[in-house]
């Protein structure tokens, strides 16, 4: 089934499904095989989630894959609580090999959404929904109500760049010019403590003692560069992580992304404090 984006997809699934003042929780993540599942029981336990939203494969911001142990952890965790499950797994277009998805643990419970957003071109928006037996109906009739329809004009170059190589092509390219610029964040942070993936455009910075994550952005914004802290992606009011995601994707030349990451290390070797400092 199409949708016009799979950020509109999850959000379109589950407003049509639960209440638009439903809470939003955060379970305990590790970094290497998020989420934890003890950590989602006991959300389970002491709230009324219903929904589980995640991405499995190459997690943004931290660019962890769940593992396949993982994966039916987590499946066991959501049928006992009877959890539905949207699984976002648009940034795994990109990466060549990775696990089964967590649908095909959990597939009576799991919206399983897709798209050529970062495989093929962000324009596109168009992104597609496997829903759990008996639910497409009702997502159809989501799609009616928030969009009627996802445009027919992008859904058929969507699927003719599928059919005759195109998309193909341009994941390649993609890729390759992933792959160069993550070299680039490899020279540059070594010794640091990050995180990256090869489908991915965007590296994972834990930051060395004693920097916060607020105190670095407003180092870098100083300088020009736009970053992202972890409290972009912390849900509700738990606390964020001393990290930080840094992009090396966009239409910047590899020379301007050369210069933001030298700019970037010789920011994280001085002290914090400049561009924040108070009285
Ligand atoms: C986790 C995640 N899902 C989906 C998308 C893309 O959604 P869309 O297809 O609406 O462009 C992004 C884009 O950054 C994303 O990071």
């Amino acid at each position: 089934m199409n949708r016009s984006g799979s950020c509109n997809a999850p959000a379109a699934n589950s407003a049509q499904k639960f209440a638009p003042q439903a809470p939003i929780c955060g379970a305990r993540r590790d970094p290497v095989t998020y989420p934890v599942p003890d950590a989602l029981d006991e959300v389970c336990k002491r709230s009324t989630a219903k929904l589980l939203y995640c991405m499995p494969t190459v997690h943004n911001p931290t660019t962890a894959t769940m593992s396949v142990a993982r994966r039916e952890a987590v499946a066991e965790v959501a049928r006992r609580h009877n959890l539905f499950i949207i699984e976002d797994n648009v940034w795994a277009a990109v990466a060549p090999d990775h696990p089964p998805p967590l649908a095909t643990f959990a597939p009576e419970r799991t919206y399983f959404i897709s798209g050529p957003a970062k495989a093929m071109a962000g324009g596109l928006r168009i992104a597609f929904v496997h829903a759990p037996e008996g639910q497409a109906e009702r997502v159809r009739a989501t799609v009616r109500m928030t969009s009627w329809m996802a445009a027919p004009l992008m859904a058929e170059i969507t699927s003719r760049w599928i059919q005759d190589g195109t998309g193909e092509r341009l994941t390649e390219a993609i890729r390759e010019t992933i792959t160069r610029r993550l070299a680039l964040a490899e020279k540059y942070f070594r010794g640091f403590e990050f995180r990256s993936d090869p489908a991915v455009s965007f590296f994972w910075l834990e930051l060395p003692s004693p920097w916060r994550a607020a105190e670095f952005r407003a180092e870098a914004e100083a300088r020009g560069i736009r970053i992202l802290t972890g409290e972009t992606f912390t849900a509700g009011r738990d606390p964020a992580p001393h990290a930080v995601r840094i992009s090396v994707g966009g239409k910047h030349t590899y020379e301007e992304v050369e210069r933001a990451l030298a700019t970037l290390t010789e920011i994280l070797k001085s002290p914090p404090g400049a561009a924040t400092a108070v009285m």
